[in-house]
């Protein structure tokens, strides 16, 4: 599927886009539009405004910078800063690096998965908790890696990363 096949196809899920979003979206395009490579900073404002890059935002940009929607699909999912769906108030990010894997921090997943009704790249209903798996987080001698928000956690045993997570409420 082309990138902007894919752009197009995603953009029919349920996202809710407040006024004053577009609002303040329409003053970083205008503050911008006319300046070459201004596309990252863009898009890392509107994040900063939706708390993650809305596919309707994305083609609303587009439009705005007078961009393929292709071509802002192609920078938000190229670059790993940027998200495409809702992050809950706290970031759970395990590591399934090598280090980590042989560590078994699958184990971690799935008991995260678990205990919190979701699956990798979902949020909790209530918007707590979102679970991304990352590849290596550079702290291999800590294996296996579970990262909360801004706080590293190395030598997670999957039987004890639930306390851990219950400190973040
Ligand atoms: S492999 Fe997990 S921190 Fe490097």
């Amino acid at each position: 599927m082309s990138t902007e096949a894919a752009a197009e196809q995603t953009a029919t899920n349920n996202e809710v886009i407040l006024p004053e979003m577009y609002t303040r979206i329409d003053a970083i395009i205008e503050k911008y539009k006319d300046k070459p490579g201004s596309l990252i900073p863009v898009l890392q404002q509107a994040q900063e405004v939706c708390g993650y890059l809305p596919h309707l935002v994305q083609r609303y940009i587009a439009k705005g910078m007078n961009m393929s929607p292709s071509v802002v699909f192609g920078v938000a999912t190229f670059y790993s800063y940027f998200t495409l769906v809702p992050r809950g108030k706290h970031v759970i990010r395990v590591c399934l690096g090598t280090a980590c894997y042989v560590k078994r921090s699958e184990e971690i997943i799935e008991k995260i998965k678990a205990e919190l009704d979701l699956e990798v790249g979902e949020i909790t209903r209530d918007k707590k908790y979102s679970l991304e798996a990352v590849r290596c987080l550079g702290a291999c001698g800590l294996a296996p890696v579970v990262v909360i928000g801004q706080d590293t956690y190395g030598d997670v045993a999957a039987t004890k990363v639930m306390d851990i997570i219950k400190k973040y409420d």
